[in-house]
């Protein structure tokens, strides 16, 4: 039986991978990968993720700015995207969030365009790719203020405890692991990951960063997203199979997306 697997975060047009683009994809196709989610980070990259997805019929992009260049923002420029978000391709606004681990903007800056960008995604009616790091708590609170708006979305990279996992599945979330679930260090991370309803569990690769073991100290690309699924699948007694039934069919029901779309 073939497997196919979603690799639900994927930044495909930074420098590292763009030199050979082409290459990756078509190591992820043969990997069984039928959908990356490309995941826009700034206001020129969120243009260019969009291009690429319009290039290759697996990949759907999404719009936003990543905390690390709140501060870079002014008033006007998320108007500015509007028009992208009006492309099907387009399937959510992200990653967006905060980070108060780098501090590359000012903690209240990154709270300012948080909410912003939040808002600018409700009246899109996109969902959310959510970036939080040391800063889980104020990432709860902004989403659960505004909690009625909240169409779903996906916390990218989860890192967090069984308790923090729960906050966000009851705010409609789905939780997206990526490769440090396969680390040596993360005994808590898979006990967490034990817990969690199958059905709201995602894979990712955050590539290129977060390489999978035994991929560590490598760029990371999209086909190395079964390392994270192999982990998952021991972690759950399920085989491959089983596992990357259930994180496809997540992914297509966490981003709106129909599996006829992506089987040729
Ligand atoms: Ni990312």
């Amino acid at each position: 039986m073939t497997i196919r697997l979603a690799d639900t975060h994927a930044h495909l047009d930074l420098p590292e991978i763009l030199p050979d683009q082409e290459e990756v994809l078509a190591r992820a196709r043969e990997a069984g990968v039928a959908l990356i989610i490309n995941v826009g980070i700034g206001l020129e990259n969120s243009r260019q993720v969009l291009a690429t997805a319009r290039k290759h019929p697996h990949v759907r992009a999404t719009i936003g700015i990543h905390p690390h260049a709140a501060a870079s923002l002014k008033d006007g420029d998320l108007q500015a995207l509007t028009p992208l978000a009006g492309d099907p391709l387009v399937v959510a606004v992200g990653e967006i969030g905060l980070d108060f681990y780098r501090r590359r903007s000012p903690e209240e800056t990154q709270k300012h365009w948080f909410r912003q960008q939040l808002e600018w995604a409700y009246g899109l009616k996109k969902i959310v790719v959510i970036h939080t790091r040391e800063a889980t708590a104020a990432t709860l609170k902004i989403l659960q203020e505004t909690r009625s708006q909240l169409r779903g979305g996906v916390m990218h990279c989860f890192g967090g405890s069984l308790e923090e996992a729960h906050s966000f599945l009851d705010l409609g979330f789905y939780l997206s692991f990526a490769g440090p679930l396969t680390y040596p260090q993360a005994k808590g991370l898979r006990e967490v990951v034990k817990e969690l309803p199958l059905d709201r569990i995602l894979v990712e690769t955050d590539c290129p960063y977060l390489p999978p073991q035994p991929w560590r100290g490598k760029r990371n690309e999209p086909a190395y997203v079964v390392a994270t699924a192999r982990q998952l699948a021991e972690l759950r007694g399920l085989s491959l199979e089983e596992t990357t039934r259930a994180t496809w069919e997540n992914s297509l029901r966490a981003f709106g997306l129909e599996e006829k779309d992506f089987l040729g």
